[in-house]
């Protein structure tokens, strides 16, 4: 894709892998002061120790600080963070709390079109996929007859326990509205499933009129009972403006879990040891990027800019062209990375084809 690498990221990286450069003055101040920060949370003040199964204390404090700020000062609670390798890990790690041995399959509902990490996990966990459609024409929202049929449908097949979502959507670009995701945590609280919210594109809106609404953020000011329930979302930094899908960094805010399922969880995962500690690093400047004032914020703030635009422009190219093309139509990208065309058959084809 030609991105480059933001600057901060990788100078953060550089000097807790190489701390003499720590020392040196070859970097801005607030990244040396990050670098120090972070070895400060690591055993022996190194990135080579293994770090606490869930992740460094204070890259938790700084992930709960971004949540907070991101849902407009709702808590969050560092204990109900845990890193991993990627999203994908924490997606798994929650999706294996599921894993059962009764007659009955758990059921876990997913968007169809869906992102393959879900089919291939719901397969090799012995889970039962339910699949509930998107709708195109309404810009790939969700639709509550379709999730009922669905889900009554899967009734007599599994025991369906979970919901999951992916906003913005992969493959489909659509980012969801205010009003559609609380539709679907009625559905949930209405159903009695757990929702698994992947929101590793929420730094990647491009749509004018579209905005980003964490599920935790509209489940809480739902208020009563529909706060309590229970919920895992995920973020990463494979995506957004950072892109660094190669360092392994991601993490899961469990909310409202049954404290003996939370203690299970954090054994579970207690058997991995850890996530790497580069890619915690990689996170925690995701979230606590530099502020105004800071050495490096003008850099940042440029870097980053130019890469947004850039998937901004790509995103309307790519549709543009799609549109262009005779038989092949395409909505709107409104955020995510992908663009999800529709292809008319021709008559013609069609008829031979029979
Ligand atoms: C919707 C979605 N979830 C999760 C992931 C996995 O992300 P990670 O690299 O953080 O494991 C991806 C990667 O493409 C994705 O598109």
């Amino acid at each position: 894709m030609g991105q480059q690498p933001i600057t901060f990221i990788r100078q953060v990286i550089a000097c807790i892998s190489l701390p003499s450069l720590i020392e040196s003055n070859e970097f801005p101040a607030d990244v040396r002061e990050r670098a120090k920060r972070i070895l400060g949370g690591c055993g022996g003040g190194s990135v080579g120790s293994y770090t606490q199964s869930t992740g460094i204390e204070v890259i938790r404090e700084d992930i709960a600080a971004y949540i907070e700020k991101r849902d407009g000062g709702i808590k969050a609670d560092p204990e109900n963070i845990s890193l991993s390798g990627g999203a994908s890990e924490s997606i798994r790690n929650v999706m294996k709390l599921f894993v059962n041995k009764s007659a009955k399959k758990t059921g876990v509902m997913i968007p169809i079109p869906q992102y393959p990490l879900y089919s291939a996990t719901i397969e090799e966990f012995n889970l039962q996929q339910v699949g509930y459609y998107l709708n195109e024409d309404k810009n790939w929202a969700l639709d509550k007859s379709e999730l009922e049929r669905s889900f009554k449908e899967a009734q007599s097949i599994c025991d369906p326990k979970v919901i999951c979502v992916i906003n913005p959507g992969n493959p489909t670009g659509q980012v969801l509205s205010r009003e559609n995701i609380e539709m679907i945590i009625k559905f949930a609280h209405e159903h009695k499933l757990f929702i698994m919210a992947d929101e590793v594109y929420q730094d990647n809106v491009y749509a004018k009129g579209s905005e980003f609404h964490s599920f935790k953020k509209v489940l809480t000011e739902l208020g009563a009972p529909y706060s309590q329930m229970e919920l895992a979302s995920f973020h990463s930094c494979s995506k957004g403006f950072m892109g660094e899908c190669g360092l392994r960094g991601g993490y899961a805010e469990i909310i409202n879990m049954d404290p003996y399922v939370m203690a299970q969880f954090k054994k579970m995962i207690s058997a991995k040891l850890c996530s790497t500690s580069i890619g915690q690093a990689v996170i925690d400047c995701v979230v606590n990027p530099p502020k105004k004032g800071d050495p490096s914020y003008a850099k940042f703030i440029e870097e980053k800019t130019a890469v947004m635009d850039s998937l901004k422009e790509r995103a309307q190219l790519v549709q543009a062209a799609y549109d262009s093309i005779d038989g092949i139509s395409c909505n709107p990208v409104q955020g995510a990375m992908y663009a999800f065309p529709r292809i008319e058959m021709p008559q013609k084809a069609i008829d031979k084809a029979k």
